[in-house]
Formats: C-alpha cells, structure tokens, sequence
C-alpha cells in the first residue's frame, strides 16, 4: 500500500510556513517560483559556514571537510536523478547559467546548417541558450508547437522536426507556467534514433516526481534546488562521455577533470550543503536508510497527496465560470500535469488578482512566468496569467480559502 503523507509533520519541518499575513497565517502557493526550506537545510548550511567555512582542496580541517560536504551532496543529488556517478553531478549558479555554459561548449561541436529542436512550451531559459548557440554556429533553430487548447506539447509533429542534422533536442519534463508534464520517453528515442543529443530541464518536475536519468535515456539535466526545498543553486548532470569530450570554458588552474572542469570560480559551499540536506529531507519523507527506495517511497506520497489537491482545486474551480484554466483539466489526466496552475479571470487582470491575494496573505505569481513561447500561443502576452502552485506542503483547507476568494471576485 502507498506511504500517506503525513503533512502536519512535514509543515512543522518549514519554519518560512509560520508566516502570517494581518493576523491570519500566509498561504504559499508561489512554490513553482521557489519553495520554503526545512530547517534540516538552513541548519545544514549554517553547519557549514560556521564550522567548514574554507575553500576547497587543501591540506587543513575544514577545507577537507568543505570538501567532503561537496562529495556527499553530489552522491546525494546522483541519488535523487538516478544519475549512475556523481562526478556527472556539476553544481553552478542556478540552472540558466550552466544551461548557458553548457549551450556555447556545445555550439562549438556544431557546423553551419545543423540543426536544434526547442519547444514552445519551455522555460526560456531552454529555449533562448540554445537560439543563442545555434546563431553563433551558424545552426538551424526548429520549434515544437502546442496545442493551445491544453497547453501540451504538438508529438505528432515532432518526428518531423528531426533530420540527420539534429544535433540537439532541448525539452522540459514540466512546464512551470501551466504544470503540463511531457512524456518526454519518446522524444529521447525519436531523437537518438536520427543521433542528436537530448537536454532535458527537469526544473520544474523535480519538486513533484522522481527523475532517473537513466530511464531517461537523455545525455544532460538541469535542475533548481531552490524549486525542492533547497537553497539558491543550480545542478547540471551530463554523461560522463559528454563531459569530457566537451569543450569546457575553464580557467587554466581549474581541473581538467569532471565535474572541476564544468565548476568555474568558488562555489556557494553552503548552498550546496543545504542541496544535500534537502535530498534528505525529501528521503525522510519516504524514511528508511537507502536513500534510493526512499526517495521513491517518498515521492509516491507525495504525489498521491498533489493528485489530490489537484483534483480538489480542478473541482472547485471548475463551479466558478469566471475563471479559465489554461492547460490540462479533466481530472482523469492528473498523471499528465503537476498541480501549478495557470489562471486567467473573465474581467479581472491577473495583476489586480494576484496583489488582492497578496494582501490577504495568499502569496501567487503573476505574469509571463519566462515561459514567452507559450504565453504568446495562447494570446496572454499582455496580461499574462495567475500562477498557483501547489507542494506537498500546501493543505486543502488552503485550497478551499483560496477557493472562496477566488469566488468572490465575482465574474
Ligand atoms: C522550468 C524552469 N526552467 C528553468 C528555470 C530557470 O531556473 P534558474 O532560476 O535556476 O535559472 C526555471 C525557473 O523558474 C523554471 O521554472
């Protein structure tokens, strides 16, 4: 039987959800933008800025030890994508920097007249990296559509898109702006099959699924650790051949081996330790001592407890006819979406919504959410959307205040 979640116990956990917005405790639903953190990671990261506070590498205590920190969250971060070596686990910035450094060492393998797939659906930092790339090498840009209707990714035409001068296939595995999850399975295939390479952003499905690279089938991932519970870092994983045999832009002192040739300057030593105590945290909700099984216990809790708040909110929001949601909303394709929501209201703009619900303590997006590709097939590019999200921290009783005030704005 499937692990419930036990949310009290992982609410007590997140010190930021005590919160209370004139008298009344905040409401988070601004997940898909950046979650709250348990306090195992700002513990963890004060740990290390308190007691392993040095650069890596040398020959003294705490440098050993800021070095072990850095090993440990990278076993730990191979376990949380199924990566088979952490030394594929390179840790950056945030995610559209090292999509940024990945996509200019990429762009030199490629010629004039190659070609690179990205979809309209896409964060734009998986799209315009890759645009940028392309026009540098002199490559072709190809662009997966939409259906508009639903927010989900046009497969029938993508075999089309791909000729033997792919080089690259550029997707998201969840669209932050409306919560589509792409079956992404047979994109790898179609795309090995004509030898292209598959980059994968995994950002925005990282808080809600599990994620095996492996499985996968792609050569590259990106993630946010400040999406799943985390501090402000970004993760790349590249196979292991991938990352040798790249290009890397690095200074001449750096290591010439992996991941030291992906890392440029210090990194935020804290950050990463907190990265590794929020793949914990996530294990915790599966409990047991391999983190592997539970991560996966973990998150088969924690996304029967979405499904259900998805399903929750798609009922209660369909009996209010003021408001549309774009993308997917029969309830029986709850495997096909995460619970982030993109909203539009009949009269009302999005930004005169979403600062209402400030102020009563409801904290939600507004906008285009970086996600332009999509924000214009659907004809929002002006007035852009409401973003709701949900995390496994969120309660229905959250949803159904949420519910209420949506409601009385009326149509
Ligand atoms: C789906 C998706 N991809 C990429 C990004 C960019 O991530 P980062 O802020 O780490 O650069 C975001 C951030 O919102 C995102 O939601």
């Amino acid at each position: 039987m499937m692990q419930q979640l036990d949310v009290e116990a992982c609410r007590r956990q997140f010190p930021g959800l005590a919160r209370q917005v004139g008298g009344r405790p905040a409401v988070f639903f601004d997940g898909p933008g950046g979650s709250q953190v348990p306090s195992v990671v700002i513990d963890a990261m004060t740990d290390c800025l308190t007691h392993r506070n040095a650069n890596d590498g040398g020959l003294f205590a705490t440098s050993r030890e800021v070095g072990e920190v850095v090993n440990s969250a990278r076993q730990a971060v191979a376990d949380l994508i199924g990566a088979p070596d952490p030394d594929e686990v390179v840790f950056g910035q945030n995610m559209t920097t090292l999509t940024f450094a990945l996509s200019r060492s990429l762009a030199r393998t490629w010629r004039q007249g190659d070609e690179v797939v990205v979809t309209r659906l896409d964060h734009d930092a998986n799209v315009t990296p890759w645009v940028l790339a392309a026009e540098e090498a002199g490559a072709v840009v190809r662009v997966l559509d939409i259906d508009p209707t639903n927010c989900t990714l046009r497969l029938d035409q993508f075999q089309n898109l791909l000729t033997d001068r792919t080089r690259l296939v550029a997707v998201g595995l969840a669209s932050n702006a409306v919560g589509t999850v792409n079956p992404i399975g047979e994109m790898v295939a179609a795309a090995r099959r004509v030898g292209a390479l598959v980059f994968v952003d995994a950002v925005h499905i990282v808080p809600h699924r599990p994620v095996d690279v492996m499985a996968l089938g792609a050569d590259f991932l990106a993630c946010s650790c400040y999406k799943f519970f985390g501090p402000h870092l970004g993760v790349l994983w590249g196979r292991r051949e991938h990352l040798e045999r790249l290009p890397a832009y690095k200074v001449r002192p750096a290591p010439d081996s992996i991941p030291g040739r992906w890392m440029t300057g210090t990194p935020s030593f804290e950050a990463i330790a907190g990265t590794r105590a929020a793949v914990d945290y996530l294990a915790g909700i599966g409990g047991g001592s391999d983190r592997g099984v539970a991560l996966a216990t973990g998150y088969a809790a924690i996304q029967g407890y979405e499904n259900a708040l998805a399903e929750q909110f798609l009922d209660g929001i369909a009996r209010l006819p003021a408001w549309r949601v774009w993308g997917i909303t029969d309830s029986a394709r709850l495997a096909d979406r995460v619970p982030t929501f993109g909203l539009t209201h009949r009269t009302k703009p999005a930004a005169e919504v979403a600062g209402i619900l400030g102020e009563q303590g409801y904290f939600v997006w507004n906008g285009h959410f970086y996600a332009p590709g999509l924000i214009d097939a659907i004809g929002l590019a002006k007035a852009g959307m409401l973003r709701v999200g949900f995390l496994h921290y969120n309660t229905a009783s959250e949803i159904d205040r949420l519910l209420n005030v949506l409601g009385d704005l009326g149509t």
